[in-house]
């Protein structure tokens, strides 16, 4: 290598080194220092979204609770052992309304627990059969009592107004 060839190659390493002034044990040092700032700051944007999104979800819901009053049928038309079918709190949600043997109005999603199928009353024997799997379920409280299904029925709340009855809230 001629001499004039080597100060040429020394003058662009030194020109490179003015143009990026960092060198390679620093450049790692910054790369970790900028990840540990992006990891902290992505922590507090996803922080901060969450508390947007569950402030948000408190927000939509409140309204459509406020909302979800629906006429349901008149007392005086239940008798005892006598059942009313209703949807609430959205027509794409079959409940049933039942006047228990001791009287009682109890009021459920007619959904099954287990897989879904619409359960039907059983008044003689004051309790809902799911007819899919023979899932049994409790008029008083919506427990289930044999068969396949291990959660409750949702319960449907009923404010009787004069005669009127109208479902006001739902269980989850
Ligand atoms: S769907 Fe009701 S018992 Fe299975």
């Amino acid at each position: 290598m001629a001499n004039g060839e080597g100060a040429g190659i020394k003058g662009r390493i030194q020109r490179w080194r003015e143009d990026f002034p960092i060198r390679w044990l620093d450049d790692h040092y910054i790369a970790r220092r900028e990840f540990a700032k992006a990891l902290t700051i992505g922590s507090a944007l996803l922080v901060g979204v969450n508390a947007v999104i569950a402030a948000v979800g408190r927000w939509v819901r409140r309204p459509g609770q406020m909302e979800a009053e629906v006429p349901v049928g008149k007392a005086s038309e239940i008798p005892t052992g006598g059942s009313v079918l209703f949807r609430y709190p959205t027509d794409e949600d079959p409940c049933i309304l039942v006047r228990t043997q001791s009287g009682d109005l109890r009021a459920y999603s007619q959904v099954c627990t287990h897989l879904s199928c619409a359960i039907v009353h059983q008044s003689e024997k004051d309790s809902f059969l799911c007819p899919c799997h023979r899932g049994h379920f409790s008029v008083n409280d919506g427990r289930p009592t044999g068969g396949p299904p291990v959660r409750r029925l949702p319960r449907i709340w009923i404010e009787q107004r004069g005669d009127e009855l109208w479902a006001v809230g739902k269980d989850s």
